[in-house]
């Protein structure tokens, strides 16, 4: 049995601890928005967030999750709202297929660096492939999303 925390909900899965995450969560608890890509590691469209890190679901099997707390892009506002709002803002998506990762990988990207540079930025996100070429409005994204997080923590501390 694996015991794994998805969003929040807790969950005990009768599952191969080899399965990838991926069809754990895509197969098994019909969470979609986490998308297959390449299978392989390398495109990053599958990311989800494991202890504040994007982890790529694809290639990794439920195992290494048991007993910790999975946040994919259903639950992604529960730990960061300002992110999908800027996405929203800047209209960020073509297609869309690969902004789930994309966007799990810019939460990751701004807890470790709150106000990244340009450099950061395609540094943080260059694991994430995308097909449309959408990285110059990722980068806006990113750049108004942490100016609206800092903004925001400024005003907490007023
Ligand atoms: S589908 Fe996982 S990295 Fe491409
Ligand atoms: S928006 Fe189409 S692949 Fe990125």
């Amino acid at each position: 049995m694996i015991n794994i925390t998805v969003n929040g909900e807790q969950y005990t899965l009768d599952v191969s601890p080899e399965m990838p995450a991926l069809w754990v969560l895509r197969d098994v608890l019909q969470l979609t928005g986490t998308k297959y890509g390449c299978g392989m590691g390398v495109c990053g469209s599958c990311s989800i967030l494991v202890e504040g890190k994007a982890v790529r679901s694809c290639v990794t099997p439920i195992s290494n999750f048991n007993n910790k707390e999975i946040i994919s892009i259903e639950g992604i506002y529960k730990v960061n709202k300002t992110v999908q709002k800027a996405w929203e803002e800047l209209n960020v998506p073509q297609c869309g297929f690969c902004q789930p990762g994309q966007v799990i990988s810019a939460v990751a990207l701004l807890q470790e660096k709150p106000s990244p540079s340009n450099e950061d930025i395609d540094k943080g996100m260059s694991g994430n492939i995308c097909r449309c070429g959408t990285y110059l409005r990722i980068r806006k994204a990113i750049h108004l999303a942490a100016s609206k997080m800092n903004e925001s923590e400024n005003d907490d501390a007023l």
